[in-house]
């Protein structure tokens, strides 16, 4: 069986990791990817998960959370 868990709306997502930052965003550069640069989501907010779609920026301001997409860039 599946255990899934399941946050409330409005409640923060991230308590610990790099909580001094604005918004904790990565990078990881690759030399073979279709697209310049392609975002995943990591705030569980995205209507087109797994990719960010913006949505972390609502999650951020309505929660005071600091999470932000990995972002993937072509070298
Ligand atoms: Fe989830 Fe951007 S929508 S990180």
């Amino acid at each position: 069986r599946r255990m899934v868990a399941v946050r409330a709306e409005g409640s923060a997502i991230n308590p610990e990791i790099r909580k001094t930052e604005d918004k904790v965003v990565d990078s990881v550069v690759v030399t073979e990817l279709a697209k310049p640069l392609t975002a995943y989501c990591r705030c569980w907010r995205s209507g087109t998960f797994p990719l960010c779609d913006g949505s972390h920026v609502k999650h951020n301001k309505a929660t005071g959370d600091n999470v932000g997409p990995l972002l993937l860039k072509k070298q």
